[in-house]
């Protein structure tokens, strides 16, 4: 068994680790698989190999596209395992920013290497392990939104015992280094930099006022000491994957947000507040935790604040144009474990958002706005109106939406938002291997999900019964999630009924099945479209361009060894949506996750989250290893993807 360092897993691996799921619980049950592996593989296969199964009719949508005989505007590269990152022959990449480099100008030269930022100057800089981001063009400047995840907490808190908080000051650098930075960003003869002294920038963090909206806003189960109203929060949480709205505001995805909150004391709470906590991987054990927030921020601790869990685990619309605005917590989108929101526009102009909740065996979501968005009229409230659904995947490779409502689930509309993952549970939702990033193709009507893994996925407990998510829903083998203990991930592909993301039902497939032929036969070496040129792991972040390339970016096992030889370090690769070739881009630094990509409004740069790097990059030997956003342009300064 290898030993494992909590300081360098990811947030997934960490709640992953911190939290595991009971072996057994009272409902497990005994669920007889409905088509045996062996006969289901071949079906799933054929996709890589030409799509057969799909059917002529279902693939029209996406064939019709014109695509240029190549669809790569690059050289693939080969896996690496240094402590740099490798892009394509003529490409370059530069740092644009890195955690602690300043925001404002009075924050110039507040990081060092030795003491990395004070409390005074931590909401200051540019936060850590960057994450999902989006890039808006507000009257001609360039505005970066980028997600800072989780902390390092070794690195942040360098003057601790092993990086646990020890004083009130502790815990708020860490507050302040994680949630959301808007900063402007511009073009020089240097290279890109962040505008220091623009009045865009802004750092939002755990600290942050917050606005409560929609159905779960006021209700008791959202009411604190502090706040008797249910409606107003401070702070946004492990703010992992991005979104992006049409008429331009942000979406933060808040992920891991049960980590945040422990008890300093015996808990307890009424039954049905107990029952959320253990749903949600919340812990009543007095205990110090990753973050131990509660030691010295009575606001987190669950014994005398149960409700403020209640508050995170939302998707947040932050307005980039308007630095004094108020970030606003939809809670119409569901309260669970949001990885990251991609929108597509229904037939009749409803808004739909797509949406997965990144844990083994938890479910893929959509909710679909009541009013149409008609660009220019006032969109404050359209995502606090509409219907959440979840999907059921049938093996026919059918599948459909079922809407989470009084009527299907016996809770009422504010209970369906707060206790999303219950809601789902009882309308038979699809158990699936971890949706991490969902990514709407942006000329045709398809969405893609990366399903990052699942090692728990078909494997028996020792009475025989089938490992379940923490809802007792079994994480039996099914036709979108085919492989027992699943260490490679895969992305399902739907098309919604009639090209329309409104409908009800849709059909599926599975774009890729990553694996390893060169180690492995049969389901684990993966799908046709993988080879010994393009081996990866774990499929995380995912974009489609406007091209339609699909840019796929990873956080898995980089240890290059055994069944994932091969494999080197995360990475970036990009995938032709039409012949389901994938081919590498760019590698990321030893240790590192790739997560968080967007584009320059030229095209002419991408930009590129390089998370929590175990070599000392971006700086070199000698230096601390520090998260960054790196710019990709091409030499001859062409569009990149
Ligand atoms: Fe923060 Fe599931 O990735
Ligand atoms: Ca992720
Ligand atoms: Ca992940």
């Amino acid at each position: 068994m290898k030993d494992i360092d909590i300081h360098s897993l990811s947030a997934d691996e960490w709640d992953e680790l911190k939290f595991p799921r009971p072996e057994v619980q009272d409902f497990d049950r005994v669920v007889e698989r409905a088509i045996s592996r062996r006969g289901f593989m071949g079906g799933v296969l054929a996709f890589g190999s030409g799509a057969a199964v799909m059917g002529a009719g279902l693939l029209k949508g996406t064939t019709a596209l014109a695509q240029p005989a190549s669809r790569f505007p690059f050289t693939p590269i080969a896996a690496q395992t240094d402590g740099t990152v490798h892009v394509p022959e003529g490409y370059s990449w530069d740092v644009l920013v890195r955690w602690g480099d300043p925001l404002f100008p009075d924050a110039e030269g507040a990081f060092s290497p030795e003491a990395g930022v004070s409390v005074e100057f931590s909401d200051r800089v540019f936060g850590e392990n960057t994450d999902g981001m989006e890039l808006f063009d507000v009257d001609g400047h360039e505005i970066l939104v980028v997600n800072s995840e989780y902390t390092n907490n070794r690195i942040n808190l360098p003057h601790t015992e092993d990086g646990i908080p020890a004083s009130l000051d502790d815990v708020r650098i860490l507050q302040n280094l994680q949630g959301v930075t808007v900063m402007e960003i511009a073009e020089g003869d240097d290279g890109w930099a962040v505008v220091v002294d623009s009045p865009f920038n802004r750092r939002i963090h755990n600290n942050t006022p917050m606005t409560l909206s929609g159905p779960a806003a006021g209700h008791d189960l959202l009411k604190t000491e502090a706040d008797p109203t249910g409606a107003s929060s401070l702070g946004t949480f492990n703010n992992c994957g991005s979104g992006r709205t049409p008429w331009g505001t942000y979406l933060t995805c808040e992920e891991n947000f049960n980590g945040y909150f422990g008890a300093a004391s015996e808990v307890s709470a009424d039954a049905a507040v107990l029952d959320g906590y253990r749903r949600y991987g919340i812990s009543t054990e007095v205990s110090p935790g990753r973050y131990n927030y509660h030691g010295f921020d009575p606001r987190f601790d669950v014994a005398t604040n149960p409700n403020e869990p209640h508050r995170a685990g939302y998707i947040v619309e932050i307005d980039p144009a308007d630095p004094e605005s108020t970030p606003v917590k939809r809670t119409a989108l569901g309260r669970f474990k949001h990885e990251n929101a991609a929108y597509g526009i229904a037939a009749d102009g409803r808004v739909a958002v797509y949406m997965g909740d990144d844990e083994r065996g938890e479910f893929m979501y959509r909710w679909l706005s009541r009013d149409v968005y008609v660009p220019g009229e006032d969109t404050s409230t359209l995502l606090d109106e509409g219907e959440l659904s979840v999907a059921v995947f049938e093996d026919d490779m059918s599948g459909r939406w079922v809407p989470l409502t009084p009527e299907t689930t016996g809770m009422d509309a504010a209970q369906i938002a707060i206790f999303t993952r219950m809601a789902a549970s009882r309308v038979g939702a699809t158990t699936m291997d971890r949706p991490e990033w969902i990514a709407v193709h942006p000329n045709a009507a398809e969405a893609y999900c990366c399903l990052t893994n699942n090692s728990r996925r078909g494997v028996l407990n020792d009475d025989g019964t089938v490992r379940t998510n923490a809802g007792g829903d079994p994480m039996s083998v099914n036709a979108a999630n085919p492989r027992e203990t699943n260490h490679f991930g895969q992305i399902v592909r739907w098309r919604p009924t009639g090209g329309d993301h409104g409908a009800e039902g849709f059909t599926w497939d599975l774009y890729v099945m990553a694996g390893n032929p060169t180690v492995a036969d049969g389901p684990m070496a993966g799908s046709a479209n993988i080879n010994e040129g393009n081996l990866f792991n774990s499929p995380d972040g995912m974009v489609i361009d406007s091209t339609g390339l699909i840019w796929i970016q990873t956080d898995g096992d980089d240890s290059n060894e055994g069944e994932f030889a091969g494999m080197g370090n995360n990475q970036m690769l990009a995938g032709d949506p039409v012949t389901g070739r994938i081919e590498r881009f760019l590698t990321g630094p030893n240790g590192s996750e790739v997560t968080g990509l967007c584009w320059s409004t030229d095209r002419r740069t991408m930009f590129v989250g390089i998370q929590h790097p175990g070599a000392p990059f971006p700086d070199g030997e000698g230096a601390l290893p520090r998260s960054s956003i790196v710019a990709v342009k091409r030499d001859d300064g062409a569009l990149v993807g």
